[in-house]
């Protein structure tokens, strides 16, 4: 398995993975990805993804959100999404393009990386609860345990507060959990 940055030529491909990862949510979250990857090109962020046997398996995307601190607000990154396809999942390809994705902008001096997720799956890679470093969650609608952080090399212990998602979650409507409809 290859990983690399996402290439043009690869959009059709990674909304395949996003499709088929997500099942029932699959066009949402792949019309997330997508708007979420038209926001690149003018703020910092990092799309990457697996290769085997020549076609696209799995797909990662980073992209800037705002650290609300007492001091200032600082650029942080959210993972979102993150997905494989079906019948190439739990060989570790999911695992391989995070830790990649977190080398890179270890590299790139990110301080800090969140996302929401199952903790059950993101503790191994390392990420922790945010509420218990100091954030807070950017609504009140995601999950304590959900709400998770990597603090990269760069991070400083001003850098607490509120993470304030990019507008395209909310023009989505992709932050935390809504009540069904009855
Ligand atoms: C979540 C996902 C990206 C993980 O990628 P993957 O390549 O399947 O995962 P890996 O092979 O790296 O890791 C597999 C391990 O994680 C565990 N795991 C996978 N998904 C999990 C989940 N949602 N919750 C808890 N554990 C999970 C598996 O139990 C497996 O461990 P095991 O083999 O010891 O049983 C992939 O399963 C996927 O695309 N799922 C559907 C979309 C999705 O839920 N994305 C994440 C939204 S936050």
């Amino acid at each position: 398995m290859e990983i690399r940055e996402e290439r043009a030529a690869d959009a059709a491909a990674v909304r395949g993975v996003h499709e088929t990862a997500f099942g029932g949510d699959g066009a949402k979250v792949a019309d997330l990805n997508d708007a979420l990857r038209a926001t690149l090109a003018e703020s910092a962020g990092l799309s990457l993804v697996a290769i085997e046997g020549g076609e696209v398996v799995g797909h990662v995307l980073f992209t800037t959100s705002l650290l609300d601190a007492p001091r200032r607000l600082a650029e942080v990154q959210v993972l979102s999404p993150v997905g494989v396809r079906p019948e190439k999942q739990r060989r570790g390809v999911g695992s391989a393009l995070i830790r990649r994705g977190l080398e890179i902008l270890d590299e790139r001096s990110v301080p800090l990386v969140f996302l929401e997720g199952d903790p059950a799956y993101y503790r191994r890679l390392g990420f922790r609860p945010g509420g218990g470093l100091g954030f807070r969650k950017p609504s009140l609608r995601i999950p304590d345990a959900a709400f998770q952080v990597y603090p990269l090399a760069a991070h400083e212990p001003w850098m607490t507060g509120t993470l304030v998602y990019s507008p395209v979650f909310w023009q989505h409507d992709c932050v935390g959990l809504r009540d069904p409809e009855p």
